[in-house]
């Protein structure tokens, strides 16, 4: 890691922080490592992502069944998917300072990363978070936080087909919380031990899985360009067949120039019919399709596009972080695309101790609010101040409401932040103004 790059995540830490995006989870009692809490414009951020997602690849599509599936699940589920016997990671102590490394992510497996000390030895380390449901505490009783979304699906599979009774292909989506408990959470979110994930199981005729594949593989660049992920930065990283999970016949990562390397954001796995072979076999339900027309039954084969939401977060904060110099000053902005900034719009009065021109700013600032929701008013402090504070947030837009505004009736300004530049816009035309450019 450069020194540059590394401060860039620095940076970006602390502006999470201290703008209310996103915090260490359990802070106050000196975090849980592994887990993060989103404040009000994370969230928003975070929502916009999972919005967007799920109109792109749900409801935008006639091919897609939207699930919500419980995050506890029969033990025999995470049996059957190979969960319980082999979702591990190779795990090793340094026997001198007795930290815990993943032993496939450091250089040397005998020498420890951190002191030089010599390595203990390795062994498998289930990354299951184990629970029980009930009141008592037995084989029969042990659950499972789900590690991934897609079993949630494939277990509804049945419910889908005889509910809707899709033709093939079509998928089932879902997003939702996964839980690993991670040898080594890092990088911020990156690799967190509670995350988010969105994830489409497509079932297709194993004959026509490849135009599936690559269907998925254009969306996924497209849907990276909608959200203001920079796309110079991703790159697609073919799974050689030594590397690639047992059940995958093929699997792309999409990689990320995050600030502290290149690193996996998304992934595109051909899964065959692995999954729906396995829960059939265990639970002892038959998992065929009928093609009603040809009375062919088959086992579908499944394309699995998966998403990581708090990922996509990261890439969109991490595309977005820009540093310059605006009429002589130094600043800070998140160019966020319009539909992903959590402020939409923010609406100040140019004094704060006016009241003509601060109920002038808090009528068109009402009238803003109604159109676009996520619209601040901000009286706080003088005007820069509050530009460089909507910039830090990545607000595309603010509203100034001056003396002309109110003696000339000359409308409004609407500084653009990318530009710093101030444009004047009628009161009437000002709807109409900003709708435009946010959409
Ligand atoms: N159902 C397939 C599956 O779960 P995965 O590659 O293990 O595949 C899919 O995970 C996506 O979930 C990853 O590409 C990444 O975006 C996200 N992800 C996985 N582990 C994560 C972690 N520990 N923290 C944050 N995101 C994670």
């Amino acid at each position: 890691m450069t020194e540059k790059t590394e401060n860039k995540m620095d940076k970006i830490v602390s502006l999470c922080k201290r703008r209310g995006f996103i915090f260490q989870g359990s802070e106050i009692y000196g975090g849980l490592s592994g887990t993060w809490d989103y404040g009000p414009y994370g969230l928003a951020l975070k929502n916009n992502a999972k919005d967007s997602w799920w109109k792109r690849f749900v409801t935008d599509r006639e091919d897609m069944y939207g699930m919500d599936a419980a995050i506890l699940m029969n033990q025999n589920v995470w049996k059957a998917t190979g969960h319980v016997g082999g979702f591990s990671d190779p795990l090793a102590e340094c026997k001198k300072c007795k930290k815990r490394f993943r032993t496939d992510q450091i250089p040397d497996k005998k020498k420890c990363p951190d002191c030089g000390g010599e390595m203990g030895e390795e062994r498998q380390f289930n990354m299951l978070f184990k629970t029980n449901v009930g009141a008592l505490e037995d084989e029969n009783s042990i659950s499972y936080l789900r590690p991934e979304t897609a079993q949630g699906m494939f277990v509804n599979y049945k419910n889908i087909i005889d509910a809707f009774h899709p033709k093939l292909p079509f998928g089932m989506a879902q997003v939702g919380k996964a839980f690993r408990n991670e040898i080594a959470p890092r990088d911020f979110t990156f690799r967190s031990r509670e995350f988010e994930q969105m994830e489409i199981e497509y079932l297709v005729d194993s004959k026509n899985w490849e135009e599936s594949f690559e269907h998925f593989r254009k969306e996924i660049s497209l849907w990276i360009k909608e959200v203001g992920i920079d796309d110079d930065g991703v790159s697609e990283h073919e799974i050689s067949d030594e590397d690639r999970a047992f059940y995958s016949k093929r699997t792309i990562d999409f990689e990320f120039d995050f600030p502290f390397g290149k690193s996996e954001l998304y992934g595109l796995a051909y899964r065959t019919d692995y999954d729906l072979t396995k829960h059939s076999d265990a639970s002892g339900v038959n998992l065929i399709y009928l093609n009603e027309e040809t009375k062919e039954k088959i086992t579908p084969h499944c394309i699995e596009p998966s998403f990581g939401l708090d990922r996509t977060v990261l890439a969109i904060l991490s595309s977005a972080y820009k540093e310059d110099e605006l009429g002589g000053e130094k600043r800070v902005y998140l160019k966020f695309v319009p539909k992903m900034a959590p402020v939409k719009v923010a609406v100040f009065p140019l004094l704060k101790n006016k009241p003509e021109l601060v109920e002038k700013a808090r009528e068109i600032y009402k009238i803003i609010k109604k159109e676009f929701g996520a619209v601040e008013f901000d009286d706080n402090g003088n005007i820069g101040k509050r530009y460089r504070r909507q910039d830090e947030i990545g607000t595309p837009f603010c509203v100034t409401v001056d003396f002309d505004t109110l003696e000339k009736g000359e409308g409004v300004t609407v500084r653009d932040r990318d530009s710093g530049k101030q444009t004047r816009v009628s009161e009437n035309g000002l709807v109409a103004y900003l709708k435009e450019k946010i959409q």
